[in-house]
């Protein structure tokens, strides 16, 4: 079968599939967070490269003060308990976003985990956190700014985002059957391939990221051209 280099998971749908169980929301996290579990071992077997997950965007701020924080104490849970499983795998760990905004506490957690899986050469899994694609822009500006880079080329942006170094990704799957980028990897995402599934995040399986990647190697690459 033909891998994606890259896949990309806007893991959407906890709320509704709580909603629908007549539990409270954060229990869809809850399971949520062990779905991704699951798939983080899928992508890496199946011999993905890069999985990028959104996990936290810069927009979900606006949610429920008491809904944000089981957010966060869920995926600080989910880096401390996995880090010696992610490390035992050779996954290399990185965050997407700006985590200055969290707690000392989740920053150091994060910072080690990172520190600890950096020569890692299996897969790469980001975790956007705290992470807007406008926002991601805007801090490529600033830094050209500092550098004093007056003629900017695709190559340099490339060079400037939290991908540096990844290629873009080629198969984007969002969860939910919603037909939006949310404000995800805006630069990244501009010929990837988009799978949308009516499942919800916490149903999501291995046997559908697998149906996903079929799809995707069914669809004709053009990149522009016509051939
Ligand atoms: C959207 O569901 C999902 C999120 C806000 C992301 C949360 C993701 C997890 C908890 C998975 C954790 C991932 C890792 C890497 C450990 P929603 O609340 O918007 O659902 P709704 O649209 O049905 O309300």
């Amino acid at each position: 079968m033909f891998i994606p280099e890259h896949v990309a998971i806007i893991m959407d749908g906890n709320g509704r599939w709580a909603k629908k169980k007549f539990l409270p929301r954060t229990f869809g996290h809850k399971q949520g967070v062990k779905t991704a579990k699951k798939i983080i071992i899928a992508a890496n077997n199946f011999g993905i490269k890069n999985l990028t997950l959104y996990a936290f965007s810069t927009e979900n701020w606006k949610r429920p003060k008491k809904e944000i924080n089981v957010l966060l104490l869920l995926l600080n849970k989910f880096i401390k308990e996995e880090l010696i499983e992610l490390n035992k795998l050779n996954i290399k760990l990185k965050v997407f976003g700006d985590i200055s905004k969290f707690n000392n506490n989740i920053i150091k957690d994060i910072e080690f985990a990172c520190n600890t899986t950096s020569k890692n050469k299996g897969l790469k899994l980001n975790i956007a956190l705290n992470y807007g694609g406008r926002q991601e822009l805007v801090h490529v500006f600033e830094k050209m700014l500092i550098l004093n880079i007056k003629k900017p080329t695709e190559k340099i942006v490339s060079s400037l985002l939290y991908t540096k170094g990844q290629p873009d990704p080629d198969l984007l799957i969002r969860t939910s059957g919603e037909f939006r980028l949310s404000n995800f990897l805006l630069w990244q995402l501009a010929y990837s391939e988009i799978y949308v599934t009516k499942k919800l995040w916490p149903d999501f399986t291995e046997r559908d990221l697998k149906n996903a990647m079929i799809k995707f190697r069914e669809r004709k690459r053009r990149f522009g051209s016509c051939s």
